[in-house]
């Protein structure tokens, strides 16, 4: 991975903080080519990782990637088995460039996956702590819905045991209980791949996030794309509510 800094295509203080990604249209990129599904998987994680390294050499400070939904369990086992292998690759692959002092945190629940790539998670989640240059949020038996269920478990356990009362869970309490918890809401949520939904990804850190769709099939997507995405997103005003 090349790590020299490129300039941003706007300055660096309008930059999205949190950028957040769907990895969409891959299965359409592969069926144009009548190729099958997972081959579009393959060149789709190949666009993660020039993404992941374009992002970091202008300086995005966190990147989240919609990897595996909850309901994609539902896909083909060979499909399914394709994604798991591409993630333990990737997770492998991340062992080789620890000179870009990349965090990588999961998002998801992790005991849905084999032992061996649970194991992986644990392990780059352990040995990249204290990273501080780009955080990485890898969604991975990720919903959105299921992530605030399972914060609200959370806080009623510690109901439960006398450790909290009801009137003190806040909004920034409940937060601190999503997988995202080290990350700052999501500034700019990109999807590419045509559709223009958010699809159970970063619910509630998405409140005030800028949207950005376009067409192009998430393995053609490149830095170009994602230029064009943070220029729009510095047109943008945003007033979070205010005037
Ligand atoms: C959505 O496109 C994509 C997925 C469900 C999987 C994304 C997975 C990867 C890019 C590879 C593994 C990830 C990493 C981080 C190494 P789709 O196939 O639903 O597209 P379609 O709408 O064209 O069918």
């Amino acid at each position: 991975m090349a790590n020299k800094p490129i300039e941003p295509p706007v300055p660096k203080e309008m930059l999205p903080r949190h950028i957040a990604i769907v990895m969409d249209g891959n299965g359409r990129w592969a069926k144009k080519r009548g190729m099958p599904r997972g081959y579009g998987h393959v060149q789709g994680a190949r666009t993660f990782r020039r993404l992941l390294e374009y992002a970091h050499a202008i300086g995005i400070k966190y990147i989240s990637f919609y990897a595996f939904s909850t309901e994609n369990w539902r896909r083909p086992d060979d499909e399914v088995h394709g994604i798991m292998n591409l993630m333990r690759k990737y997770l492998k692959d991340a062992y080789n460039h620890f000179d870009l002092r990349t965090r990588f945190v999961l998002l998801g629940d992790e005991t849905g996956f084999e032992p061996d790539l649970m194991k992986q998670f644990e392990d780059i989640q352990k040995d990249t702590d204290d990273f501080e240059v780009m955080t990485v949020g890898l969604a991975a038996n990720y919903g959105s819905r299921r992530e605030i269920a399972h914060a609200a478990q959370e806080l009623a356990q510690l109901v439960k045991k006398g450790e909290l009362e009801p009137e003190d869970i806040t909004e920034e309490l409940l937060a601190q209980h999503l997988y995202t918890h080290e990350m700052p809401d999501v500034d700019l949520l990109i999807r590419p791949g045509g559709e223009q939904r958010i699809s159970n990804f970063l619910l509630w850190q998405c409140a005030y996030a800028e949207f950005y769709f376009c067409d192009t099939l998430w393995p053609d997507f490149d830095s170009k794309e994602l230029d064009k995405a943070i220029i729009e997103f510095a047109k943008r005003t945003r007033r979070f509510g205010g005037l």
